[in-house]
């Protein structure tokens, strides 16, 4: 059965918002062919949102495991038992805001914005909470603000919270080549650490160039040559076995767990993580599991990061809304560099409309 897709009547009619867009549309969990786009109604302004043109999205791994519903659990969140509730996958997403609903303050139109939504994002036009959304300073493109959601928030908390990284600590990223990994590298140099990154030979060159002090290169060394080394582990692969992760870090270290490997189709990280905080017990060294929680402060931080040149985003294809079913299916792989960024449509400021 197909997912629902909002009726024609739904549509508010805003001046110069068009009544249809072009959108993603995912019409049951599986691969590329539950993807299509389509010519839908534009969602309608309600009060308290804010209606956003999008000018970039960004893929996100999670994007994967909605469009294949994997692990099941996250059906249960809310996502839809047997299809998805919200037919237009897409959580990271740029743009300018070209309505504001009743009741909003703090937004005005033509504000600049970037924000995690639940869905929606991989669309021309979408309806957002004003409390999901940062502003965007002149500093930064489009699309480097399109990177900074799911994948710039999780290894800022991952590192900052979860991992209390210090200046002049060491720092192992594993998966030092993905969405989350490249922050990681970035933000752990930016923090003052000694940067390791994790990654297979055809990323070493650009894992070094993001900052890594040191690459290890996992299709030819193992980690367990590097015992003891490390005070805090950004895990965002989940394939090492938690001994030989501990092996690796100092007494007193700090392993911080941002995936739980793909092994587990219907519970995911689950199990790994309470295993994980089970061998807590007795141990000085602390296992967190690391969970990213959207919020504007820590885009601002990340906006201003980047705006400043501290963190630049590794942005490794721009594409098209048509091209993303067969690219999103991929993602599953595991093995996406850096950031995939999605173009929606020109800055409404800048081009006529
Ligand atoms: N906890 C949270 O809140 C949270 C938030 C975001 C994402 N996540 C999870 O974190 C994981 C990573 O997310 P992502 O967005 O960064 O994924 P991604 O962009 O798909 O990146 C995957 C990266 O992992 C690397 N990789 C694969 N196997 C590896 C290995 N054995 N050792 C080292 N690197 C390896 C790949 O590099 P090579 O090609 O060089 O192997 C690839 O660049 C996913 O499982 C995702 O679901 C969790």
């Amino acid at each position: 059965m197909n997912a629902p897709i909002p009726s024609p009547a739904d549509t508010a009619l805003t001046p110069n918002v068009p009544r249809t867009m072009r959108a993603l549309l995912q019409t049951r969990y599986g691969g590329a062919d539950a993807l299509h786009v389509a010519e839908v109604p534009t969602p309608t302004l309600t009060p308290g949102l804010v209606l956003v043109q999008g000018v970039n999205a960004a893929l996100n791994r999670g994007d994967w495991h909605l469009l294949t519903g994997t692990p099941y659990a996250v059906r249960l969140a809310g996502y839809g038992l047997t299809r998805p509730t919200r037919p237009i996958p897409g959580m990271a997403i740029a743009g300018r805001v070209m309505a504001v609903g009743a009741g909003v303050t703090g937004f005005e139109v033509g504000d600049a914005v970037l924000g995690e939504i639940n869905r929606g994002a991989f669309a021309e036009w979408v309806c957002a909470e004003p409390s999901a959304l940062a502003k965007k300073p002149a500093g930064l493109s489009f699309e480097q603000a399109a990177t900074l959601p799911v994948s710039g928030t999780t290894a800022l908390q991952g590192l900052r919270d979860a991992g209390q990284l210090k200046a002049g600590e060491s720092l192992l990223v594993i998966g030092a080549a993905g969405g989350v990994g490249g922050f990681g590298v970035q933000l752990g140099r930016h923090f003052g650490a000694e940067v390791t990154g994790v990654c297979s030979a055809r990323n070493v060159e650009v894992v070094r160039l993001m900052g890594a002090h040191h690459v290890i290169n996992y299709t030819s060394q193992r980690l367990s040559e590097h015992p003891g080394r490390f005070d805090v582990i950004l895990d965002m692969v989940g394939a090492e076995p938690l001994a030989t992760l501990r092996g690796l870090l100092k007494p007193g270290g700090r392993l911080v767990s941002g995936s739980g490997g793909q092994d587990n189709a219907l519970f995911g990280p689950m199990i790994p993580i309470l295993r994980g905080l089970f061998s807590n017990l007795g141990s000085a060294q602390r296992f967190v599991p690391l969970m990213n929680k959207p919020t504007v402060a820590d885009l601002d931080v990340l906006c201003g990061l980047v705006a400043s040149g501290a963190v630049t985003p590794d942005i490794s294809d721009r594409l098209p809304l048509d091209a993303l079913p067969a690219v999103l299916d991929h993602m599953g792989e595991g093995h996406t560099r850096g950031k995939v960024v999605v173009n929606l449509s020109a800055d409404p400021q800048r081009s006529p409309r």
